[in-house]
Protein backbone atom coordinates (compact mmCIF):
# COMPACT_ATOMS: atom_id res chain seq x y z
CA UNK A 1 0.00 0.00 0.00
CA UNK A 2 1.24 3.33 -0.81
CA UNK A 3 0.50 6.48 1.85
CA UNK A 4 1.46 10.10 0.87
CA UNK A 5 1.41 12.56 3.63
CA UNK A 6 1.39 16.47 2.65
CA UNK A 7 1.90 18.58 5.76
CA UNK A 8 3.93 21.44 6.76
CA UNK A 9 6.12 19.78 9.19
CA UNK A 10 7.36 16.33 7.34
CA UNK A 11 9.98 15.88 10.52
CA UNK A 12 7.47 15.14 12.97
CA UNK A 13 6.84 11.89 11.22
CA UNK A 14 10.51 10.83 11.57
CA UNK A 15 10.79 9.28 14.85
CA UNK A 16 6.84 7.30 14.41
CA UNK A 17 7.36 6.25 10.98
CA UNK A 18 11.29 5.00 11.40
CA UNK A 19 10.32 2.51 14.60
CA UNK A 20 8.45 -0.60 15.24
CA UNK A 21 6.02 -1.86 13.44
CA UNK A 22 5.57 1.09 10.63
CA UNK A 23 9.23 0.87 10.03
CA UNK A 24 8.70 -3.00 9.62
CA UNK A 25 6.15 -2.41 7.29
CA UNK A 26 8.17 -0.52 5.06
CA UNK A 27 11.50 -2.76 5.28
CA UNK A 28 8.99 -5.84 4.31
CA UNK A 29 7.73 -3.69 1.07
CA UNK A 30 3.49 -3.65 2.48
CA UNK A 31 4.35 0.14 3.03
CA UNK A 32 5.62 2.62 0.40
CA UNK A 33 5.11 5.89 2.51
CA UNK A 34 5.78 9.10 1.18
CA UNK A 35 6.39 12.75 3.07
CA UNK A 36 5.37 16.12 1.18
CA UNK A 37 6.66 19.76 2.26
CA UNK A 38 3.29 21.34 1.22
CA UNK A 39 5.55 24.34 0.82
CA UNK A 40 6.58 22.97 -2.42
CA UNK A 41 3.10 23.89 -4.12
CA UNK A 42 3.69 27.44 -2.89
CA UNK A 43 4.24 30.52 -5.34
CA UNK A 44 5.61 33.27 -3.43
CA UNK A 45 8.66 34.22 -2.23
CA UNK A 46 8.02 33.61 0.74
CA UNK A 47 6.65 30.37 0.73
CA UNK A 48 3.71 31.12 3.08
CA UNK A 49 0.99 28.25 2.86
CA UNK A 50 -1.33 30.46 5.02
CA UNK A 51 -3.18 33.79 4.95
CA UNK A 52 -6.03 35.87 7.26
CA UNK A 53 -9.71 34.57 7.73
CA UNK A 54 -12.45 36.08 5.60
CA UNK A 55 -14.39 37.12 8.30
CA UNK A 56 -12.18 38.21 10.82
CA UNK A 57 -11.16 36.05 13.89
CA UNK A 58 -7.48 35.09 15.35
CA UNK A 59 -5.80 32.62 13.68
CA UNK A 60 -4.39 31.88 10.12
CA UNK A 61 -5.66 29.46 7.28
CA UNK A 62 -4.12 27.36 4.90
CA UNK A 63 -4.67 28.61 1.55
CA UNK A 64 -7.13 26.20 -0.98
CA UNK A 65 -5.39 27.43 -4.42
CA UNK A 66 -1.63 25.70 -2.29
CA UNK A 67 -3.65 22.60 -1.11
CA UNK A 68 -5.50 21.73 -4.17
CA UNK A 69 -2.29 21.73 -6.44
CA UNK A 70 -0.37 19.98 -3.56
CA UNK A 71 -3.32 16.99 -3.43
CA UNK A 72 -3.37 16.83 -7.57
CA UNK A 73 -0.31 16.41 -7.99
CA UNK A 74 0.62 13.54 -5.52
CA UNK A 75 -2.47 11.65 -6.51
CA UNK A 76 -0.85 12.01 -10.07
CA UNK A 77 2.42 10.13 -8.89
CA UNK A 78 1.00 6.91 -8.50
CA UNK A 79 -0.41 4.36 -11.05
CA UNK A 80 -3.95 5.39 -9.10
CA UNK A 81 -5.25 8.11 -7.77
CA UNK A 82 -5.18 8.34 -4.11
CA UNK A 83 -8.30 9.05 -2.11
CA UNK A 84 -7.38 12.45 0.24
CA UNK A 85 -8.56 12.87 3.31
CA UNK A 86 -7.99 16.13 5.51
CA UNK A 87 -7.41 15.99 9.07
CA UNK A 88 -9.87 17.86 10.79
CA UNK A 89 -11.60 17.52 14.34
CA UNK A 90 -14.79 18.58 12.41
CA UNK A 91 -14.34 15.45 10.18
CA UNK A 92 -16.13 11.92 11.04
CA UNK A 93 -14.92 10.07 13.60
CA UNK A 94 -11.87 7.54 12.90
CA UNK A 95 -12.79 3.75 13.99
CA UNK A 96 -11.18 0.57 13.85
CA UNK A 97 -13.63 -0.11 11.12
CA UNK A 98 -12.18 2.63 9.42
CA UNK A 99 -9.05 1.64 9.37
CA UNK A 100 -9.79 -1.77 7.93
CA UNK A 101 -11.97 -0.43 5.20
CA UNK A 102 -8.94 1.85 4.45
CA UNK A 103 -6.30 -0.64 4.69
CA UNK A 104 -8.34 -2.05 1.72
CA UNK A 105 -6.80 0.80 -1.03
CA UNK A 106 -3.88 0.92 -2.74
CA UNK A 107 -3.69 4.20 -1.71
CA UNK A 108 -4.16 6.95 0.21
CA UNK A 109 -3.50 10.19 1.12
CA UNK A 110 -3.63 12.01 3.93
CA UNK A 111 -3.64 16.02 4.32
CA UNK A 112 -2.75 17.69 7.61
CA UNK A 113 -4.03 21.09 8.69
CA UNK A 114 -2.50 23.61 11.10
CA UNK A 115 -3.14 26.69 12.06
CA UNK A 116 -7.08 27.46 12.21
CA UNK A 117 -7.34 24.86 9.40
CA UNK A 118 -7.68 24.57 5.89
CA UNK A 119 -9.73 27.31 3.46
CA UNK A 120 -13.48 25.12 2.69
CA UNK A 121 -12.51 24.74 -0.77
CA UNK A 122 -9.75 22.70 -0.84
CA UNK A 123 -12.21 19.93 0.91
CA UNK A 124 -14.98 20.60 -1.49
CA UNK A 125 -12.49 20.12 -4.80
CA UNK A 126 -10.26 17.37 -3.61
CA UNK A 127 -11.46 15.80 -0.48
CA UNK A 128 -12.85 12.29 -0.56
CA UNK A 129 -13.80 13.35 3.08
CA UNK A 130 -12.37 13.88 6.30
CA UNK A 131 -11.39 12.66 9.21
CA UNK A 132 -11.48 13.31 13.28
CA UNK A 133 -9.00 10.96 15.76
CA UNK A 134 -11.42 12.09 18.89
CA UNK A 135 -13.13 15.11 20.18
CA UNK A 136 -10.65 17.13 21.45
CA UNK A 137 -8.38 20.03 19.24
CA UNK A 138 -4.66 18.83 18.51
CA UNK A 139 -2.50 21.89 16.93
CA UNK A 140 -2.29 20.01 13.77
CA UNK A 141 -3.26 17.17 11.95
CA UNK A 142 0.03 15.56 11.55
CA UNK A 143 -0.49 13.27 14.89
CA UNK A 144 -3.96 12.50 13.78
CA UNK A 145 -2.51 11.22 10.36
CA UNK A 146 0.29 9.35 12.40
CA UNK A 147 -2.46 7.69 14.15
CA UNK A 148 -4.47 6.70 11.26
CA UNK A 149 -1.71 5.51 9.02
CA UNK A 150 -0.58 3.34 12.39
CA UNK A 151 -4.11 1.81 12.49
CA UNK A 152 -4.63 1.48 9.02
CA UNK A 153 -0.94 0.03 8.19
CA UNK A 154 -1.14 -2.98 10.84
CA UNK A 155 -4.35 -4.25 9.31
CA UNK A 156 -2.46 -4.61 6.44
CA UNK A 157 -2.23 -8.59 5.56
CA UNK A 158 1.19 -9.77 6.96
CA UNK A 159 2.23 -7.07 8.60
CA UNK A 160 1.35 -8.12 12.43
CA UNK A 161 3.00 -11.93 12.51
CA UNK A 162 0.83 -14.93 12.91
CA UNK A 163 0.90 -14.24 16.59
CA UNK A 164 -0.68 -11.10 17.21
CA UNK A 165 -2.72 -11.28 14.18
CA UNK A 166 -4.97 -7.90 13.83
CA UNK A 167 -8.35 -9.89 12.99
CA UNK A 168 -8.23 -11.80 15.99
CA UNK A 169 -8.00 -8.74 18.13
CA UNK A 170 -11.54 -7.83 20.32
CA UNK A 171 -12.12 -4.08 18.89
CA UNK A 172 -12.80 -6.22 15.59
CA UNK A 173 -16.28 -7.88 17.44
CA UNK A 174 -16.99 -4.68 19.03
CA UNK A 175 -15.91 -5.22 22.55
CA UNK A 176 -12.58 -4.53 24.19
CA UNK A 177 -9.72 -7.11 24.77
CA UNK A 178 -9.31 -9.05 28.33
CA UNK A 179 -6.24 -8.67 30.56
CA UNK A 180 -2.90 -9.42 29.62
CA UNK A 181 -0.20 -11.25 31.84
CA UNK A 182 3.30 -12.44 31.51
CA UNK A 183 6.11 -13.86 34.03
CA UNK A 184 6.36 -13.69 36.83
CA UNK A 185 3.42 -15.61 37.79
CA UNK A 186 3.21 -13.46 40.97
CA UNK A 187 4.00 -9.88 41.77
CA UNK A 188 3.45 -8.22 44.79
CA UNK A 189 0.61 -10.66 46.14
CA UNK A 190 -0.88 -10.56 42.89
CA UNK A 191 -1.42 -13.71 40.72
CA UNK A 192 -2.12 -14.65 37.32
CA UNK A 193 -5.78 -15.98 36.85
CA UNK A 194 -5.57 -19.72 37.33
CA UNK A 195 -7.35 -20.65 33.66
CA UNK A 196 -4.66 -18.96 31.99
CA UNK A 197 -1.89 -21.03 33.74
CA UNK A 198 -3.46 -24.21 32.21
CA UNK A 199 -3.76 -25.69 28.59
CA UNK A 200 -7.54 -25.83 28.07
CA UNK A 201 -8.01 -23.28 24.78
CA UNK A 202 -11.59 -23.33 25.10
CA UNK A 203 -11.51 -22.19 28.96
CA UNK A 204 -8.88 -19.52 28.01
CA UNK A 205 -11.41 -18.35 25.58
CA UNK A 206 -13.82 -17.97 27.44
CA UNK A 207 -12.05 -16.51 29.95
CA UNK A 208 -10.65 -13.74 27.92
CA UNK A 209 -14.24 -13.08 26.09
CA UNK A 210 -15.65 -12.40 30.03
CA UNK A 211 -12.95 -10.08 31.13
CA UNK A 212 -13.07 -8.09 27.59
CA UNK A 213 -17.04 -7.75 28.41
CA UNK A 214 -16.60 -6.49 31.54
CA UNK A 215 -14.17 -4.06 31.23
CA UNK A 216 -16.51 -3.14 27.73
CA UNK A 217 -19.12 -2.91 30.61
CA UNK A 218 -16.82 -0.89 32.68
CA UNK A 219 -15.14 1.46 31.06
CA UNK A 220 -16.99 1.68 27.38
CA UNK A 221 -20.53 0.54 27.40
CA UNK A 222 -21.80 3.02 24.79
CA UNK A 223 -19.62 0.14 22.51
CA UNK A 224 -22.90 -2.44 23.55
CA UNK A 225 -25.46 -1.27 21.54
CA UNK A 226 -23.32 -2.41 18.40
CA UNK A 227 -21.23 -5.11 19.57
CA UNK A 228 -21.95 -8.90 17.83
CA UNK A 229 -22.86 -10.35 21.14
CA UNK A 230 -23.82 -13.80 22.21
CA UNK A 231 -26.47 -15.39 24.41
CA UNK A 232 -23.40 -16.36 26.74
CA UNK A 233 -22.27 -12.61 26.49
CA UNK A 234 -25.74 -11.08 27.38
CA UNK A 235 -25.95 -13.89 29.87
CA UNK A 236 -22.50 -12.26 32.10
CA UNK A 237 -23.75 -8.43 30.84
CA UNK A 238 -27.19 -9.52 33.47
CA UNK A 239 -24.71 -10.55 35.63
CA UNK A 240 -22.02 -7.65 35.94
CA UNK A 241 -25.88 -5.72 36.01
CA UNK A 242 -26.84 -7.69 38.78
CA UNK A 243 -23.59 -7.52 40.25
CA UNK A 244 -23.16 -3.45 40.12
CA UNK A 245 -27.11 -3.22 41.31
CA UNK A 246 -26.40 -5.50 44.48
CA UNK A 247 -23.11 -2.87 44.95
CA UNK A 248 -25.27 -0.21 45.26
CA UNK A 249 -27.56 -1.33 47.48
CA UNK A 250 -24.83 -2.53 50.22
CA UNK A 251 -23.37 1.14 49.53
CA UNK A 252 -26.94 2.61 50.27
CA UNK A 253 -27.14 0.41 53.51
CA UNK A 254 -23.71 1.83 54.69
N1 LIG B 1 -6.63 18.44 13.76
C1 LIG B 1 -6.84 19.06 14.93
N2 LIG B 1 -7.53 18.30 15.79
C2 LIG B 1 -7.79 17.12 15.13
C3 LIG B 1 -8.48 15.93 15.47
N3 LIG B 1 -9.05 15.75 16.67
N4 LIG B 1 -8.54 14.95 14.57
C4 LIG B 1 -7.99 15.12 13.34
N5 LIG B 1 -7.33 16.22 12.96
C5 LIG B 1 -7.22 17.22 13.84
Amino acid sequence: MRIDILTLFPEMFDGVMNASMMWKAQEYGFLDLHLHQLRDWTTNRHRTADDTPYGGGGGMVMRADIVVRAVEAVQAMGASAAPAYGMSPQGQLFSQEWAVRLSKLDRLLLVCGHYEGIDDRARQLVFTGELSIGDYVLTGGELAAMVIADAVVRQIPGVLGAEGGAERESLAEGILEGAHYTRPLEYRGLTVPEVLQGGNHAAIARWRRADGLRRTWDNRPDLLRRARLTDEDKRLLAKFAAEDAAALRRKAQG
